[in-house]
Parts: structure tokens; sequence; C-alpha cells
């Protein structure tokens, strides 16, 4: 399977930072068999029957934890969730001695998240099993990345050349990083508008990354809009005025999406803060496609899972 003998199996899914285009459109295409998995009556194959898989999550998650979980399910994978709150965790247990508990017990895989940058790259340090990093700190999410790209490729048919805006609060989103080097990667344009308090600096001098102060000139000719949630548990007050301040400046309403292509695509990861970043219209309106990504996001996960623990070959064959 895939493309010039590319192969993701034991690689250890950290960011997109690592992923070459040819590993990235391995994934794409391993999803879009995954998608027909999903659609069929019986969602069940085969593929890992025998591997244990371990959702270990630091930090709430409602889309990833159990887009994760289903993912390992109709593949055939044990798949246990460890949640901070329910483990010894709260009992003061270590990072590395959980990791290491959870070795001990055999599993093939670990899905992480953690409120920690670099949190999942320490636990390919400490621990054998394949880590994948469902969200660090404000680091990066590479399976929103890949989803993201899925989606976008689903409606556009194409990359190169698209007009990628993320809105909102890029400063600390691991989305914006990942859906960043995924698109930059794949050669897209990304512009990037919102507060200047929400900009990080360091991305000003990037190829192919525009930043913008007014979010009208961002939308311009725009043909996909990520916009972002508002990371209130992450922020230090102050960033912007206030929530109504920041809904009338920089909120994705219809007016602003009128600037955008005709056929331009709205994505979120969720979960929505409606009011805020978006409007209820847009979230639901004809050009939201944020339903869809979390259809994909489980059809990337699969394929993610496959591809780590298998290689992918004989995806059919097995099923
Ligand atoms: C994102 C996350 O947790 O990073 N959600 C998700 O995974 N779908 C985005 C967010 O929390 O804003």
């Amino acid at each position: 399977m895939g493309k010039n003998n590319v192969s993701l199996r034991g690689k250890n899914i950290l960011g997109l930072e690592s992923f070459s285009p040819e590993e990235i459109s391995l994934v794409l295409e391993t999803a879009q068999e995954m998608k027909n998995i999903i659609h069929r009556d019986i969602k069940k194959v085969p593929t890992l029957r025998g591997k244990s898989v371990v959702n270990l999550f630091y930090e709430p998650s409602t889309r990833t934890r159990t887009s994760f979980e289903l993912a390992g399910k109709y593949l055939g994978a044990d798949v246990i969730n460890m949640t901070a709150s329910t483990s010894s965790v709260v009992k003061g247990e270590s990072l590395r001695d959980t990791l290491l508990t959870i070795e001990a017990m055999g599993v093939d895989a670990i899905i992480m998240r953690h409120k920690a940058e670099g949190a999942a790259e320490y636990a390919t340090k400490v621990v054998e099993p394949v880590i994948l990093n469902a969200g660090d700190g404000a680091h990066a999410h590479p399976t929103q990345g890949l989803l993201d790209l899925f989606t976008i490729m689903q409606y556009k048919k194409k990359f190169q050349g698209l007009k990628a805006v993320i809105l909102g609060d890029v400063l600390h989103s691991r989305v914006a990083r990942s859906d960043i080097w995924g698109m930059r990667k794949m050669g897209m344009e990304v512009h990037l508008a919102g507060p200047k308090t929400l900009m990080p600096r360091f991305l000003f001098e990037e190829p192919g990354i525009y930043i913008h102060d007014r979010i009208e000139e961002a939308l311009e000719n725009a043909d996909v809009i990520n916009c972002l949630r508002i990371q209130l548990e992450r922020q230090k007050a102050g960033l912007f005025p206030s929530t109504r301040e920041y809904a009338r400046i920089f909120g994705l309403n219809d007016a602003r999406l009128a600037l955008a292509k005709k056929d331009v695509l709205v994505m979120h990861p969720g979960p929505m803060n409606k009011g805020l970043e978006i409007s209820p219209y847009v979230a639901y309106g004809a050009h939201s496609a944020i339903q869809e990504q979390v259809q994909n996001g489980v059809a990337i996960r699969m394929a993610l899972l496959i591809l780590v623990l298998t290689g992918g070959k004989n995806i059919e064959a097995n099923s």
C-alpha cells in the first residue's frame, strides 16, 4: 500500500512537522478506505484483532477520545479508556509511573492528551508502545490537522494553491499549529487573522503564511475558513477587551462569510463557543463542514491506528 513504499509502521504520531507530503497522502488515502467501512451496516473489521490500545486523557475531550475509541473498536482492537480524574493520577501518581504501569500490561499503542507541551514526546522516551498525540498543551494536535486536511480534500479535491484562513486564538491553539504544518506541506496558502494579542510573533516571517489585523481583509476570496475556539482556559486575562467586543470585531458571521469565495468551506474543530467566535447561522449553515469533520475524525484515527500498528498492508484482505 501507499506511494513510493512509504510506511508509518511503528511511527510515533507527535506532530505534522515530521510528516512528509507522501506520508500525509498515505494517511488520507487509507482514511478514504476507512470511511467506506464506517458507512457499512456492520462497522467491524478484524484488522486489529488481538491488539490493545489505551486512551490516556489528562484533559477533557468529547470528539477526540470518542472517535479514537470507536476507531479502535471498528477495527477489532481492545480499547481501554483512562481519564486522569478516575485514575491513580488523583492519588498523585506521576505521568512516568502511569505510563510504565500501562506498558507493563502489554498494550500496543497509547493515545495521549495532556496539558503540557511535549508530554507525548516525553512518553516516547519512557515506554515502548507507539504513542499517538491527541493534543499536548498549545503545541500540536496532529490527528485534528489530518482530519482537517481530509475534509478539505473531500470538498475541494485538491490542496495546491487553496487559500485557507485560520481565525481567532492562534496563540493558544494546537489545532492551528497542526493545520499550519499540514496545509503548508500540501501547498496551501495560510492566512491568520484575529486580535494581535492572539497571533504568535514567530510566524510573521514564515513563507506562505500571512497575518492580518482585520479579519475582513483575510477573508477575501478564501477557499477554506477554520474558526478556532477561544481557549478561555489557557488564556491570561486581558488579551481581548470582552467577549461581546470579540464577537463584534472578530466573530465569523454571515456578512463576513460573504467576503469569501462562493463555495467557501467553514470548519471548526469543536467545541464551539457559538455567538462568540462563530455565529449559529454560520455554524449550521450551508457552507459548514463541522459535522462532517467529526465523522472524518473517526476515519482518520482508524487509518492512523492501522498504519502505525500494521503498516496498512492488506486492509481489505483482512476485512
Ligand atoms: C480541540 C482541542 O482539544 O484541541 N478540540 C478537538 O480536539 N476537537 C480544540 C479546542 O479545544 O478548542
